[in-house]
């Protein structure tokens, strides 16, 4: 029998904020018939136009343009949290108050005091979901060759390579935003670094130390947006006085991970022409394998078989035995294609089912896990190699389980 369904209300209607829309819409259509479906509630954001537009296209009983009616709400019984970093802390610890199942987006907050009072309040908040968007976790491709580390041909990683490469800051032109905004850290390695670092600890676990990080600022001012600027910010009219830039455009690094994994890291948002590019290389004990974010629905591997001479690297696609794929699209057969709009789909589909007590897709991270990440980002800044008084580096213990 179908649990209840579970009263669903997206709070920030920008870039992410309607992924997550429309992956409640779309998450009682994958795998089994019998968990909750998500009963559409309300779509919150503070520009109202954009709560309008996002309750209407995916079917969003209401709009609203103040969070708190949505946490005060009696019908609604979970929120995504999906508004820029500074805003998660309050909106969370609010939600978890009124006894909401709260998915937050990465990274947590904008500093390790704000993580862990959001991990404080989900604590105080017993039988109530707390959650972080590591949506990367579940891509196909990503999760079958980490069950090749855990459990197949490849065996631990001794070195990974990790890129993400982002051209939404390559135009200087493009407006001021949250995302320029914070200091040290705040920019490109909160943003899309947050994702890396949890990656690399999916493959290698928790990190042991991070040496040698260079952070670089290379559009130092923009443009005062005239209008509502969000997501990467483009298509808004600009003013002709500009603003500091407060972040990094560029961060580099390495890190080193139990039993002596490296991890070598380049984060850009100026990497011109490419607008969203993570790629992933596993140098591993007994094989390597690739992941490429431009082509999401295969991986690479070379190993030890087929026998010379017709080994090499070889090209997988993915299909329905790969994890998250059988019936977790409406047509899950290779070459089909899929992308990471559906990531947010499987998320949804296991925040609700974490809801209603079942456990059949691997578990969202937790508030914990989260703050676990913030620390990482943490150690990063600190390993910085100038020498600067505040960001002298040294490698930094981190015990906490990932
Ligand atoms: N998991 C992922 O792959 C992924 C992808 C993109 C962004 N994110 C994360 O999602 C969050 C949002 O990023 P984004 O790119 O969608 O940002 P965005 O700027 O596109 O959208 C933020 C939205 O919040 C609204 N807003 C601002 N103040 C508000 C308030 N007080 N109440 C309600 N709404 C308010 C804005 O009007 C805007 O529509 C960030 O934490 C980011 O790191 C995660």
């Amino acid at each position: 029998m179908a649990s209840a369904p579970v009263g669903v209300a997206v709070i920030g209607a920008g870039m992410v904020g309607r992924a997550h829309a429309a992956a409640y819409r779309n998450a009682a259509t994958v795998y089994d018939l019998d968990a909750p479906a998500a009963r559409l509630v309300a779509v919150a954001d503070v520009h109202a136009p954009f709560a309008t537009d996002a309750a209407r296209r995916y079917g969003f009983a209401r709009a609203e343009t103040d969070w708190r009616a949505v946490i005060d709400a009696p019908d609604v019984d979970a929120v995504s949290v999906a508004v820029a970093n500074g805003l998660h802390r309050e909106i969370t610890e609010a939600a978890l108050a009124a006894g909401k199942h709260v998915l937050c987006e990465k990274p947590l907050a904008p500093s390790v005091a704000d993580a862990q009072a959001m991990v404080d309040a989900a604590e105080s908040a017993p039988g109530v979901v707390n959650a972080v968007g590591f949506t990367f976790r579940r891509s196909p491709a990503i999760s079958a060759i980490r069950q090749q580390v855990t459990e197949g041909g490849l065996g631990p990683v001794r070195h990974l390579v990790g890129n993400y490469w982002c051209d939404y800051g390559v135009d200087p032109d493009r407006p001021m935003s949250w995302r320029y905004r914070g200091g040290p850290g705040s920019g490109v390695l909160a943003d899309i670094g947050s994702h890396l670092t949890d990656l690399a600890e999916f493959f290698c676990g928790a990190t042991a130390g991070v040496q040698g990080t260079t952070m670089a600022t290379l559009v130092t001012d923009r443009p005062r947006p005239l209008g509502v600027a969000v997501g990467h910010a483009g298509g808004v009219r600009v003013s002709a006085d500009r603003v500091p830039v407060e972040n990094e455009d560029i961060c580099t690094f390495t890190a080193s991970y139990p039993g002596g994994a490296v991890g070598t890291f380049a984060l850009s948002r100026v990497a011109y022409g490419h607008a969203n590019t993570l790629k992933l290389d596993l140098f591993c004990e007994n094989g390597t394998a690739s992941f490429d974010l431009t082509r999401p629905a295969e991986f690479s591997i070379v190993d030890g078989g087929p026998a010379q001479p017709v080994n090499g690297v070889r090209t997988v696609p993915l299909g329905p035995w790969h994890p998250y794929l059988g019936g977790g699209l409406p047509m899950d057969f290779p070459t089909v294609g899929h992308g990471q709009n559906d990531l947010f789909v499987f998320q949804a589909r296991a925040f609700l089912d974490q809801i209603a007590g079942l456990d059949r897709l691997p578990p969202c991270p937790d508030m914990a896990h989260g703050l676990h990440n913030l620390k990482v980002l943490e150690a990063v800044v600190a390993a910085t190699d100038k020498p600067e008084p505040t960001r002298g580096g040294k490698p930094m213990q981190i015990s906490d389980s990932v």
